[in-house]
């Protein structure tokens, strides 16, 4: 029998705690993943990318959407769509990341991979509007970060793929909103949807539910 002294007792103790704790925290973000996301915004010359306060934003409204079936419209190099990865890793759901640029896809799968998130985000290379009909299923939730002069016809095109209850997240809604202003009268005018526009960071994301 061994016997413990009451520091090596309590220190015991204390690690079975932190254990138990890190179980419950199996899906936060590792280290790895938080140098990682930065190594991309401090690559992101072009500053495409959302804000790490967008980004965790995005994060949360997947996991408080218990959303499953996720679609990006301009994923860049990832940045966005990793933050997504980490709250689909407490839903068990996937993403589908779509972006025009040959080059940025090539990068934002790299970054994916990277992450450990291949088996949850799957990037799709060319032009989400030729894309997106060649996805089956209906979405939970859609982030469009694309050109924005483009919203308006993602709406349209989105709007019936959603599921009822279903969210569609839009940035730059806020600095950018004189580039969009068809889309923001649509979300605002269509009886069936309900918006509201936050601003985790200047650039402003509008919450639009899709009631039925
Ligand atoms: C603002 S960036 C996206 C940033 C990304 N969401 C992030 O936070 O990491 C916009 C991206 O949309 C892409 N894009 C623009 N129009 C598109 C389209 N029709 N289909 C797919 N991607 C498109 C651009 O190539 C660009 O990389």
């Amino acid at each position: 029998m061994i016997a413990l002294s009451r520091p090596a007792v309590l220190r015991a103790l204390v690690a079975l705690l932190l254990a138990a704790a890190g179980g419950a925290r199996a899906y936060a973000q590792s280290p790895e993943q938080t140098a990682l996301l930065r190594q991309i915004k401090a690559a992101d010359r072009e500053q495409l990318s959302v804000s790490e306060e967008d980004g965790r934003f995005l994060r949360l409204m997947v996991v408080s959407s218990g959303a499953k079936r996720v679609l990006e419209i301009g994923g860049a190099h990832g940045y966005s769509a990793i933050w997504m990865g980490l709250g689909l890793r407490e839903t068990g759901g996937r993403l589908t990341s779509i972006e025009a640029d040959v080059e940025r896809a090539r990068i934002a799968a790299e970054n994916i991979r990277k992450a450990g998130m291949a088996d949850v985000i799957a990037v799709v290379p060319g032009d989400a509007f030729a894309a997106i009909p060649k996805i089956d299923g209906e979405f939970d939730l859609v982030f469009l970060d694309a050109w924005k002069r483009d919203y308006k016809r993602f709406l349209d095109l989105v709007l019936p793929r959603l599921h009822p209850r279903g969210l569609l997240l839009a940035h730059n809604v806020v600095n950018k909103q004189a580039e969009m202003r068809d889309f923001l009268a649509a979300i605002e005018q269509n009886p069936n949807l309900i918006t509201a526009i936050v601003k985790p960071s200047d650039e402003g994301i509008s919450v639009t539910v899709k009631l039925r």
